[in-house]
């Protein structure tokens, strides 16, 4: 029985295989790297913990080198071609990805399932993605390494490449942390008051507007008058202004087209 239950037509845009469901069956992350230590606590903490106590979702990490067939575990090689650094080969990859989602074609995945691969030449993460990721039953995140992955892995396999920014990291392990914790934020039920994650930074295209918090008085800092009237209209139209003006401050990029 599917995870998911189905908005009859609605689809969204640019959705691999996934639609938006609104239930709160289990979404599965499976994590394919050559350092499964280093998901060792990180998942163990705030939203991230409760979700998956609650069992809105479960988080593995798994050694890549498991699926290697020599006895050496080899999962790089030497670039055709040559140049520097190694690659990380195809063949571990793929089985990896074939036991661990039924498939290692794109085409074949069972509905529900993204296969993404984590690298600085993938298309940039952001909030709508993560909202696609959160609507599936079983995302794998494919963590790159070293000078990259064989191009077979992008060009067959996989159904996203993302990167997190414009930078190079040392692999895609800090990348894969950073799409887990978009995504589970986002499952229904995994914060604490279901309206937090719709008046939050990107859900409507503008940055938060700006918190504040006691004392009122902070060295002579004021907290912005109209917070502490209690004159809700007015407050309402005070944040929308606010995150309005954030937004061309920080990131007027957001405010074009
Ligand atoms: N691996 C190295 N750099 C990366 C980035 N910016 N995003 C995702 N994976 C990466």
């Amino acid at each position: 029985m599917s995870r998911t239950s189905w908005f009859g037509s609605i689809r969204r845009k640019g959705f691999w295989n996934c639609e938006i469901n609104e239930s709160t069956e289990m979404l599965r992350v499976d994590i394919i790297t050559i350092f499964p230590g280093f998901f060792r606590e990180v998942f163990d903490y705030g939203i991230i913990r409760r979700a998956r106590a609650a069992k809105l979702v479960t988080v593995e990490a798994h050694d890549l080198r498991a699926w290697t067939s020599d006895k050496h575990h080899m999962v790089d090689d030497r670039p055709f071609g040559g140049g520097d650094g190694m690659v990380l080969k195809a063949e571990p990859i793929f089985a990896a990805v074939e036991s661990l989602a039924g498939a290692s074609r794109r085409e074949d995945f069972p509905e529900g399932r993204r296969v993404v691969l984590l690298s600085p030449q993938g298309r940039t993460f952001n909030q709508s993605l993560a909202t696609e990721f959160a609507a599936c039953q079983q995302l794998v995140l494919i963590c790159g390494r070293y000078e990259g992955v064989d191009e077979r892995v992008a060009e067959t396999l996989v159904t996203d490449e993302v990167s997190i920014g414009d930078y190079v990291l040392s692999g895609g392990e800090p990348a894969a942390i950073v799409v887990v914790d978009a995504a589970i934020r986002l499952l229904p039920g995994a914060l604490g008051s279901e309206t937090s994650a719709t008046t939050e930074s990107f859900s409507d295209g503008l940055l938060d507007y700006p918190h504040y918090t006691r004392p009122t008085d902070f060295g002579g800092l004021q907290v912005p008058e109209v917070l502490l009237t209690g004159h809700h209209a007015e407050i309402a139209r005070w944040r929308r202004e606010a995150a309005l003006a954030k937004t061309k401050r920080n990131r007027p990029d957001l405010l074009k087209g």
